[in-house]
């Protein structure tokens, strides 16, 4: 798929199998509406008064207005003008770009851009408006035995003034990247595990690597993990008869900036399947855990699109993959552990096996003396009760990493919501038997959680988001969504300017 600008400033006379305005309730037209209106002789505002009440993810579609050179112009609503915000724009062009997959056409012109709105740029706009298209035309298809043939947009413009051009091309260069990023951490989560396996994580990493010259993987078996003494990671693995798999992607940018603050790393939870392990899940939904690995799926995402882009800034990614099985050789409860850092880990609860499996991770990052690191997991159901499915789930120790992350967040409408990390949740994971119990028990389970991964990450600054509640959708619409991707490449970009 082609993005670009269409810069024409007579708008009717744009040639275009789809041309895409704004309506605003109680039929306010947008500019370009307007421009569309004149041209064909009071048309659109007929027909908007007829039938078209500008609710936001509604659209009419007028075909062979006179005077309009477009073969259809799709009115797309835009809810209350006063409300008008960046959120609704998106949703527009999303709603814009499905209409036009639905109808199998192959290119599009959207002025829905035009509009100004509070709080973003063009650029930004025009960034949203990519990786929407870029949702829009996501269609799993890989275990199907005859999938419908995926309706695909080859050319899609944006309409600006010339003058502006480069703004909006710079932000769907991004918005682009970040919409490429985004499915292929769908595709990821939403194949099974029997198919995405961490050795399948592993090939993607090094398939990445192929593809991208910025990037270099290394994938780290079994014995290589051993020789590591991740102890707690191989506890939860060797109930498996998956082996596991730790990743390691490197972006070397090729521009040779020197950073001296150390590369930033981002650390994916890879469960690619936890049925629980001993403290066996209930069988309801439980297929839902094969998105375990929705935080390696984002972290692999979030590479694909900043190798892209060819950012400034060396990033290094970190995934740890296995299964969480009950088996012979499975964790059981009471068992105690030792991981990497040397810290002592009484397992009450198998199934809270995310913790177990990260810990290794981030000290392992270590090494790399980084600027940040940022972990990312599917790590509690109490998160999703905390916070629904709407906000990732935020923990830091550091508050300007925080605010950053919270920021990109809001710019990318991939929002998160920090949660607390007291010193005084920390007395939770006591254990009489270890240095510390991997569970806290019931109150703030989310909290405890991050409290339990701050105990290895003393050595750099780090954030964690729990996103159980935002990496996919349960229901009839069961899929996953390709957070937390936008946030993180967010983050990132700003972090080179
Ligand atoms: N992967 C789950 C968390 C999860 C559950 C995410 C449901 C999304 C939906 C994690 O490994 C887990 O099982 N956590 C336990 C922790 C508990 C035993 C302390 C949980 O949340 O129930
Ligand atoms: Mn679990
Ligand atoms: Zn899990």
């Amino acid at each position: 798929m082609e993005f670009s600008t269409q810069t024409s400033a007579s708008l009717h006379q744009i040639k275009t199998a789809a041309l895409g305005v704004g309506v605003f309730a109680e039929g306010i037209l947008s500019p370009a509406a307007e421009l569309i209106d004149r041209a064909s002789n009071g048309a659109v505002s007929a027909a908007v008064k007829a039938e078209f009440k500008g609710k936001p993810n509604t659209h009419l579609v007028l075909r062979n207005l006179p005077g309009v050179k477009a073969e259809r112009v799709i009115l797309v609503g835009l809810g209350a003008q006063e409300e008008y915000k960046a959120a609704t724009h998106t949703q527009a062009q999303a709603c814009l770009a499905s209409y036009c997959l639905k109808a199998d056409l192959k290119e599009a012109v959207s002025a829905l851009s035009s509009i100004d709105c509070k709080g973003t740029t063009l650029r930004s706009r025009a960034q949203d408006a990519a990786v929407a298209v870029c949702r829009a035309s996501y269609r799993y298809t890989a275990t199907f035995s005859k999938p419908e043939p995926a309706p695909q947009l080859s050319q899609f413009l944006l309409w600006t003034a010339r003058t502006q051009a480069s703004e909006a091309k710079a932000g769907l260069e991004q918005g682009q990247a970040i919409g490429n990023g985004v499915n292929l951490t769908r595709l990821l989560a939403d194949l099974p595990g029997n198919i995405c396996t961490p050795t399948y994580l592993g090939k993607t990493a090094k398939q990445l690597a192929k593809e991208f010259k910025t990037l270099k993987a290394e994938v780290l078996e079994r014995k290589q993990i051993e020789a590591l003494k991740m102890g707690s990671f191989l506890s939860v693995a060797k109930g498996s008869d998956e082996p596991p798999a730790f990743i390691v992607l490197r972006h070397t940018p090729s521009t040779k900036t020197k950073h001296e603050d150390g590369p930033i790393v981002l650390v994916g939870k890879g469960l690619t399947f936890d049925s629980g392990g001993i403290s066996i899940k209930p069988a309801g939904n439980m297929d839902e855990m094969k998105y375990d690995m929705g935080g390696a799926a984002s972290v692999l995402g979030t590479m694909r699109a900043i190798a892209e882009l060819n950012i400034d800034r060396e990033v290094i990614a970190v995934v740890a993959s296995c299964e969480n099985m009950p088996s012979g050789r499975a964790n059981k409860p009471g068992d105690v552990v030792t991981s990497m850092s040397g810290q002592t880990i009484e397992i009450l609860n198998t199934d809270a096996e995310g913790r177990l499996v990260l810990c290794d991770a981030l000290t392992y990052v270590e090494r790399f003396k980084p600027a940040a690191v940022i972990d990312m997991a599917t790590l509690t159901g109490a998160c999703v009760v905390a916070l629904g499915h709407v906000n990732t789930g935020l923990f830091s120790t550091d508050d300007d990493l925080a605010d950053e992350l919270m920021q990109a967040g809001k710019q990318t409408g991939d929002t998160a919501w920090r949660m607390p990390m007291d010193d005084a949740y920390q007395e939770q994971l006591r254990s009489n038997f270890a240095d510390m119990a991997n569970i806290g028990g019931p109150p703030a389970g989310s909290v405890t959680a991050a409290c339990f991964l701050s105990r290895f990450t003393k050595a750099y600054r780090w954030a964690h988001l729990d996103i159980a509640g935002t990496a996919w959708r349960s229901g009839k619409d069961k899929g996953a969504t390709g957070r937390p991707v936008p946030l993180l490449v967010q983050y990132l970009l700003n972090q080179c300017r």
